[in-house]
């Protein structure tokens, strides 16, 4: 955790999830109320067919609705690409960007990133900027240089800690079971936490980082009490509501 920061408890369905699947968010929604949401932000993005729908089941409950990904232009000949304005319109509060898997399967760069984080910037809705390194760049000690490389390149100038999440996802550690220790944790999230205060100053100081990666009910508690991760980017967990109300209680222990 990082003092004077707010945790953020965030799941991301990927390409899952159809109209059977709502009573799973409106479970969240009703889990999620409790004294606990006075100190913990949590949010759910699940894909874009159900995002207008999951936030009128969200509207009065404290439960964030978000997408998983934007255009960089406001609207146009795109086809197939939804726009940040989009997501504002049905409500959607966040959007993920950068997610290794859009870098994979969309060969999207940095370039491509910052500019789809400055439209999400622009329509009002807070960025979740991914990143993070691949099994063989962490085998050969470059995972420093490419977060380094990816934070400098994907996040714009401007970036501010109200409307900015970053979240380390090792690309190793998505959809596998593995998940670096503790202690390498902390590294990484300190080398993070360093390079936004060098860039952003005091907004750097208090910008959310999540830690995202095969989190699960019964590593979650570990993960999270780490200095500088400042919550959770789910995947797999978060498809059902008891394991993402698993996680997100584990900071029960963890606030005041
Ligand atoms: P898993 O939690 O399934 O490993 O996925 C992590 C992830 O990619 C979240 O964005």
């Amino acid at each position: 955790m990082t003092p004077d920061v707010r945790p953020l408890v965030a799941g991301n369905w990927k390409m899952n999830g159809t109209r059977q699947s709502l009573g799973e968010i409106k479970a969240m929604a009703e889990g999620i109320d409790g004294p606990l949401a006075e100190h913990v932000d949590a949010l759910i993005c699940p894909p874009a067919t159900l995002l207008y729908v999951a936030t009128a089941l969200c509207t009065d409950s404290q439960l964030m609705v978000g997408a998983q990904d934007c255009h960089h232009e406001v609207q146009g000949a795109h086809t197939g690409d939804i726009s940040a304005e989009m997501i504002a319109d049905c409500f959607g509060t966040h959007v993920i960007l950068g997610h290794s898997e859009r870098r994979t399967d969309h060969r999207e760069t940095d370039q491509m990133v910052q500019s789809k984080v400055e439209a999400a910037h622009a329509a009002g809705l807070t960025a979740i900027i991914c990143i993070g390194e691949t099994g063989d760049e962490r085998d050969s000690y470059e995972t420093l240089d490419v977060l380094m490389r990816q934070m400098s390149h994907s996040i714009p100038d401007g970036a501010m800690a109200d409307n900015t999440v970053i979240a380390y996802e090792p690309l190793w550690a998505i959809g596998t079971g593995l998940t670096p220790t503790p202690v390498d944790v902390a590294v990484v999230h300190a080398f993070i936490r360093a390079e936004l205060v060098q860039r952003f100053g005091a907004e750097g100081k208090v910008m959310r980082i999540l830690y995202g990666g095969s989190v699960k009910p019964s590593n979650a508690l570990s993960l999270m009490s780490v200095d500088n991760v400042d919550g959770a980017l789910i995947g797999g967990a978060s498809l059902k509501a008891s394991d993402f109300l698993a996680i997100y209680s584990v900071y029960e222990g963890l606030v005041a």
